[in-house]
């Protein structure tokens, strides 16, 4: 049977498959069934000790699946928190963020923290704290310290730094990332806190994610996990403000290419880079690869989704959302798709295929599959939206139906996806 194991910084995880920090991780209960589904490891929710909107009104609805227009697909969803607490409603719930009914002391949460840990034994699970979330402690480079610390002596494997301000407070809304400010500092402060291996997660609402990495790599981080949400600002024409309290950080399926991407470029950058207002504003420091191990954490919902972060010369992969979504048992579900495949393609071990990706040349496009659009003509009612939809006028109508003429058609599917009666399929020329 395929090995999914993965080492990195001194760390053993079983399986690559690490609950990002969330509502999955918020407390003990939760983080329990996490281990129990056979999670390699999770990060518990970011800790925050103070947070710039504790004192306002929270919202009752902490947790919105985006995609409130009459073309919302399924699959194309972003689920979106607003990081509020939502002490109101949730009286009664235990320590821990995502509905807590209050926020826990450094000393509170250290405890449920080391309480995590040593049930995590039983189950081969390794735990990883992180810190700072919302950027409460954006600029406080004690806090750092003292959490880091706090984590250390709850006995965690490593911790992992929510740097950068998020969507939900005003710098999140407004600011620009300095690197230094909020990637540098943190990542130095923390490590004056503690030995554990110290994983940077990375903002992607900066300048230049890659070039964040990196950064941060040069910074002493252990590891990097691209990436934090997408800031948004959503609106509501009508009544021309925000529909809801803070645009929430967003994410989602469709951010697995963009993530291949980022992937991609961290581990072959070889050009110079520029981060804003770095110290070196204005001038174009030398960049490089990022070397150190990447676990990338954006829009898992599959083993696929996994190898090909894997391929791309990630180390592990993060899940939140779609453990919320499915639940805890999407750690066997992907587990299995993961072993099929490995076991098909003949590999035995993550290595096997890690950083592997073959980007085709452009003289490789002649022999990739050609896909043509095929018109039923018993369900084609000659409504011509495919007609007008063809980039390349390889359709046309003839005896009311639509006829395709090959020679132009370039496989875009924009008919299939037009037709409203499903006559239009996409089939490989010969
Ligand atoms: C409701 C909710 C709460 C989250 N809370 C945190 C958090 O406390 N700290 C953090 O670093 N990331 C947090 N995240 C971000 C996730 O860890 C993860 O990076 C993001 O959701 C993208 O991964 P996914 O597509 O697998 O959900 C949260 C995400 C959601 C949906």
């Amino acid at each position: 049977m395929a090995n999914l194991s993965v080492e990195m910084c001194g760390l053993k995880f079983k399986n690559p498959l690490i609950v990002g920090a969330g509502p999955n991780t918020k407390n003990v209960p939760t983080a329990i069934n996490c281990m129990k589904a056979g999670f390699g490891g999770i990060v518990v929710r970011s800790m925050h000790m103070q947070h710039a909107d504790e004192v306002k009104v929270p919202t009752t609805e902490m947790y919105r699946i985006h995609g409130n227009t009459k073309d919302f697909r399924k699959d194309l969803y972003s689920f979106q928190s607003t990081g509020a607490p939502a002490h109101i409603v949730h009286e009664d719930i235990p320590l821990g963020w995502g509905g807590a009914s209050r926020v826990p002391s450094l000393e509170q949460w250290t405890e449920e923290v080391a309480k995590m840990v040593r049930s995590a034994r039983d189950y081969d699970c390794t735990i990883i704290a992180s810190l700072g979330w919302c950027g409460s402690n954006l600029t406080d480079e004690s806090l750092w310290t003292l959490e880091a610390k706090a984590m250390e002596q709850a006995g965690v494997a490593a911790v992992e730094l929510h740097t950068g301000p998020s969507p939900a407070t005003e710098p999140g809304r407004f600011m620009m990332m300095d690197p230094d400010k909020y990637l540098g500092m943190p990542i130095k402060a923390a490590r004056k806190g503690t030995k554990l291996p110290i994983f940077a997660k990375i903002p992607v609402d900066c300048c230049d994610a890659v070039g964040m990495a990196y950064f941060a790599q040069q910074a002493g981080a252990d590891g990097v996990v691209p990436v934090t949400r997408w800031s948004t600002i959503s609106m509501d024409i009508e009544r021309e403000t925000e529909p809801e309290w803070r645009g929430p950080g967003m994410g989602g399926p469709w951010s697995v290419p963009i993530m291949n991407g980022l992937l991609f470029r961290m581990r072959h950058a070889d050009r110079p880079i520029m981060y804003l207002f770095s110290k070196e504003q204005g001038t174009f420091p030398q960049g490089g690869p990022v070397e150190i191990p990447i676990v990338p954490s954006g829009g898992v919902r599959s083993g696929a989704d996994v190898i090909q972060y894997v391929m791309m010369g990630g180390d592990a992969a993060q899940i939140c959302v779609q453990v919320i979504m499915e639940g805890v048992q999407v750690a066997g579900r992907i587990e299995k798709e993961m072993r099929d495949w490995m076991d098909r393609k003949g590999y035995q071990k993550l290595d096997d295929f890690r950083g592997k990706v073959r980007l085709l040349q452009p003289s490789e496009a002649k022999d990739m599959p050609q896909r043509l659009a095929v018109v039923d003509a018993d369900k084609c009612t000659g409504c011509e939206r495919c007609v007008k939809a063809c980039p390349n006028e390889a359709l046309s109508l003839s005896d009311g139906k639509a006829k395709l003429d090959v020679r132009f058609c370039e496989g875009c599917s924009a008919c299939f996806y037009i037709c409203p009666t499903n006559a239009i399929s996409l089939t490989e020329a010969k």
